[in-house]
């Protein structure tokens, strides 16, 4: 038994020798460390060593447990520390590292959101109204006859004889007027629908802010004081503006406002803004308030102009077309 054990030792020595990876290794580690592996054996032929040999047999058998356990322990964790280097040098550190989009609010919204927050510091609070409207509320208690041509289907989105997709945010004066008593002040932004030909110029669907102001003694000065203040804060001091007569069946007298866009390199023009005036004595009688008592201001801005003039955006469809390259740029 003590030449099978040497002869062992040098079998092992020689199998070992011959491992490459982790695989080749658990081959070794089945044919001589397993339950059923060479060293098993050799315990289990111990038992019938004659009991004066015992002690001899015993000691090497011992030694080639020792040595074998140790030299596949310490070719194990040499094996393993080597494919930890490799799967280490598989990282590519000089790659570029991962970027995520991160998204921001629409040209549209930014500007919504700058108008909103220089009338709030004017002392205008914010209401809003449904963009399906009755047809009381778009037109006849805005003073608009029933012949007046804005409540033509080719510019009205009709849904029932009775509703349309509101035309313009002025029917949520109407709706602040009915709930609230003077003194109003506020603002109310919103989605508004044309049933127009789409252009460079107009879209089926845009945006506007209304405002209305209702006290005692409002006066068209107070007016153009407080567009003039918005204006300034928002496209700079040196904005060039004017006023112009204008009609509007909601206001008596009616004016709209104009901002000078000069692009660069090409002829400059009027760009219209906004409409406004002083609230039409009818107006506050359909909503039950006191044309004796009160006099009120109100204005219509576009916003998709507005952000246009800001900007330098000539085609207003760009802004509906949600194209990433448009929109990151601001
Ligand atoms: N509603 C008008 C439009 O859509 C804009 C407007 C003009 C609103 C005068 C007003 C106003 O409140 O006083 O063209």
């Amino acid at each position: 038994m003590l030449d099978k054990i040497s002869e062992t030792r040098n079998n092992f020595d020689d199998d070992l020798s011959k491992v490459s990876d982790l695989n080749s290794l658990e081959d070794v580690r089945l044919k001589y460390l397993s339950r059923k592996g060479i060293l098993t054996q050799f315990f289990e032929d111990f038992k019938s060593v004659p009991n004066d040999q015992k002690k001899l047999v015993g000691q090497s058998l011992n030694n080639l447990k020792t040595h074998i356990q140790e030299k596949f322990d310490s070719l194990k964790s040499e094996i393993e520390s080597r494919t930890n280097l490799q799967k280490q040098s598989d990282i590519d550190l000089t790659l570029p590292g991962r970027t995520y989009q991160v998204g921001s609010k629409h040209l549209i919204t930014q500007t919504m959101d700058e108008v909103k927050y220089i009338f709030k510091g004017l002392g205008f609070s914010l209401f809003e109204g449904p963009e399906l409207e009755s047809d009381y509320n778009n037109f006849t208690a805005l003073n608009f006859a029933d012949d007046h041509p804005a409540r033509d289907m080719q510019d009205t989105f009709f849904v029932t004889p009775n509703f349309v997709l509101r035309t313009h945010t002025s029917p949520v004066q109407i709706r602040v007027m009915q709930n609230m008593k003077p003194p109003i002040r506020a603002i109310m932004p919103g989605k508004v629908y044309r049933n127009e030909v789409i252009s460079a110029k107009s879209y089926c669907l845009f945006h506007q802010v209304e405002g209305l102001y209702v006290d005692t003694d409002v006066t068209f000065a107070e007016l153009k004081a407080t567009l003039v203040a918005f204006l300034k804060q928002f496209f700079g001091k040196d904005v060039v503006y004017r006023f112009r007569a204008s009609f509007f069946p909601f206001t008596e007298p009616s004016a709209e406002m104009d901002v000078w866009w000069q692009p660069k390199g090409k002829e400059g023009r009027w760009l219209e803004v906004l409409g406004c005036g002083m609230v039409d004595p009818n107006v506050f009688i359909n909503v039950g308030i006191d044309p004796e008592k009160y006099t009120g201001y109100a204005f219509g801005m576009g916003i998709e102009r507005t952000a246009m003039r800001k900007y330098g955006i000539d085609d207003i469809r760009i802004l509906f077309d949600s194209d990433i390259r448009f929109l990151k740029q601001f």
